[in-house]
Parts: structure tokens; C-alpha cells; sequence
């Protein structure tokens, strides 16, 4: 059987995180919960201006850029965007212009989310930010923006909301096959990878990987913006594009588990299920998450631990996205 590393072979990538990121058990969280077996991969460690997901994406995203002839990194998102903050410090790391379209969220408009957290550190990484009202991001938005750029002399590289296209998931399908050799390493199994999902592409590229090292664990998201069936419809559909870019045949659908149990009153509004989830790993572990993404995946791997959907004698990995900047714009709430 070839090495699963060998469906990344000819793609082009960057270095820009710190990995392989640390795979570590959390005791004193497992006691707590009375199993099963917690361990957490840490990928709010990846380094880039605090770290996070994205960097992974963005690995294979800057490189198809710089590939292209491109000098501009162009994305969009909320306010307090993580995958902004890490786009906008990829381009600052290899000396590309960034701009970024970010929309205010609704049901948020305080001074501190416009101003503290993410959209502090993409100002001090010299982003642009083009500050839009809530449902003005629309694609015509972005492609006359896009086109203004090009006529201006600039040669824009789009990436998509979340970095979740079949170029950027690839980081995550990296993940998954970096994730098996840790796990071959120590000898051991997991039964599950818990995740937040939210573009997909995490997700997507975790489902790919595993898939390619013949590891049978189930990935688990939670999502943190829509229900459960759109959201697993949205993870399978980044896996095709994906599968396709990298040649291979798509894993298949029902290896995609999405929940929405946790999402709470919607995108970017932690309810009480999170604050316990942030405070209880902040209490037991020190580890600080964040309130619109891996607070809810907790919340959600607290309660299967509760209810006793994950057996005490199971192991389960908590996949630690970042976002931690994000939770400095939410102090009201926490
Ligand atoms: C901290 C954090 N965790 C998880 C996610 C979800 O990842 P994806 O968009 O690939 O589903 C994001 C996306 O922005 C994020 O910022």
C-alpha cells in the first residue's frame, strides 16, 4: 500500500505553521468527565500570529497564489474573522498585499467586536479592510471589488470564505495524515475526532486524510453556523472538489457525522452550553478556547461524555482549531 502521504506528492506548498502540532492527553479533563480517554491535537498552536486552522489551509493557498503570478491575498468573512487574521499574516509572511472584506455581524455590533481581537491584529499585520454592513459581502460585491483591484494594476488571488476550497482543504487532509502517524507512534487507536465546522473544510480535508491512512475513526463536526444536513451536505460537496484536485476517489459520505446541537442561538452567539465548555477546559487544562467555534465543539464533547454516547473506554481526540484572539472581542459574554 503506497504511503497516504503520497496523495500530496506534486502539490505545492509553503511552510508556514509550526508542525507536526502537539498531540497530548488531558488527564485532569478525562477524570472530570469519568472518560472516555481525552486527548487534544493542537492546532491553535500552528504559530501564525496566534495560530489557528488556517495556517494549514493556507499553506496550499499561498503557494497556488505565488504560483499563479498573484501579488494581492484577497478574502472576506466577519469582523473577527480567525481565517482573516491568519490570511492576512500568510501574506504579510511572504510579502504579498492582502485585503479583506469583512462584513459586521448583526447580532454583535459592539465597538469591542469591531474593534478588539481579530480585527486589532489585522490591523498591526497591515492588512486593508474594507468594513461592510451585515449581508452586504454578496459574490457581485466581491467580484466588482475584484475587478477594481485587477484594473488598478494589482493581481488579486481570491480565497473563498474560511479558505474551504478544494486547494485549501487539502491543509486539513495533510492534518489527518500527520494525525495517524503521531497515533502509529504511541501505538494507539481513537475512535473519534471531534471538530467545529463551519466552511467545511476542516472537515472535508480531516474525513480525506484519515481516509487515505485506512484509519477507521469517525470525524465528528459540530457546527457553528448552519443546521446539520445543510452542513454535512456543504462538507461532502468541499471533499468531492477536493478528492478531485488531488486525484483520488471522494471517501465516502457517510463517513461525514455532523451535529448541530451546540450551535445555540446561531453563528458568533455562544449560549450557556459553551461558557461552561471554555471555563471548564480553561479550569481543568489551561487551555483557553474560543466562544463562536471550539467552545461549542466542547460543549458538544462534554455532553457525549455525559450522556454516554462516547464509551468510558473509547479515546477521543478534541481537534483544537484556534480562535483564541476572537475571545478577547467577546468579554461582554464571558
Ligand atoms: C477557530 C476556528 N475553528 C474552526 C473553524 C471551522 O473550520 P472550517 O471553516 O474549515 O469548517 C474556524 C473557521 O473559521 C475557526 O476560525
Amino acid at each position: 500500500m503506497p504511503a497516504a502521504s503520497s496523495i500530496l506528492s506534486g502539490i505545492r506548498r509553503i511552510k508556514l505553521g509550526h508542525t507536526p502540532t502537539p498531540l497530548e492527553r488531558l488527564d485532569r479533563l478525562t477524570r472530570e468527565l469519568g472518560g472516555p480517554e481525552i486527548w487534544i491535537k493542537r492546532d491553535d498552536c500552528t504559530g501564525l500570529a496566534t495560530g489557528g486552522n488556517k495556517t494549514r489551509k493556507l499553506e496550499f493557498l499561498v503557494a497556488d497564489a505565488l504560483a499563479s503570478g498573484c501579488d494581492t491575498l484577497v478574502t472576506v468573512g466577519k469582523l473577527q474573522s480567525n481565517h482573516a487574521r491568519q490570511t492576512a499574516a500568510a501574506a504579510a509572511k511572504v510579502g504579498m498585499s492582502c485585503v479583506l472584506l469583512l462584513e459586521r455581524l448583526a447580532v454583535n455590533d459592539t465597538d469591542l467586536y469591531a474593534r478588539n481581537g481579530n480585527a486589532l491584529l489585522n490591523r498591526l499585520l497591515g492588512a486593508e479592510i474594507v468594513e461592510l454592513a451585515p449581508g452586504e459581502r454578496t459574490p457581485a460585491f466581491t467580484d466588482a471589488y475584484l475587478a477594481e483591484l485587477r484594473a488598478g494594476g494589482a493581481l488579486p488571488y481570491f480565497v473563498p470564505v474560511g479558505g474551504s476550497d478544494a486547494v485549501g482543504s487539502i491543509g486539513y487532509a495533510a492534518c489527518g495524515i500527520e494525525l495517524d502517524a503521531q497515533l502509529t507512534d504511541l501505538g494507539l487507536d481513537a475512535q473519534h475526532v471531534i471538530l467545529a465546522t463551519g466552511s467545511g473544510g476542516t472537515q472535508a480535508g480531516m474525513v480525506i486524510g484519515l481516509a487515505a491512512a485506512q484509519r477507521s475513526m469517525s470525524t465528528l463536526g459540530f457546527s457553528v453556523s448552519d443546521r446539520a444536513g445543510v452542513q454535512a451536505e456543504k462538507v461532502i460537496g468541499v471533499i468531492g472538489e477536493c478528492s478531485v484536485r488531488l486525484g483520488i476517489p471522494a471517501p465516502d459520505p457517510s463517513l461525514v457525522l455532523v451535529e448541530d446541537d451546540t450551535l445555540g442561538p446561531g453563528y458568533g452567539q455562544p449560549d450557556g452550553q459553551t461558557i461552561e465548555a471554555i471555563e471548564l477546559f480553561a479550569r481543568t487544562e489551561g487551555i483557553i478556547l474560543d466562544p463562536v467555534y471550539t467552545g461549542k465543539a466542547a460543549a458538544g464533547l462534554i455532553a457525549g461524555c455525559r450522556s454516554g454516547r462516547f464509551g468510558a473506554n473509547e479515546r477521543v481526540i478534541f481537534l483544537h482549531t484556534g480562535g483564541q484572539a476572537g475571545a478577547f472581542a467577546y468579554e461582554g459574554t464571558l
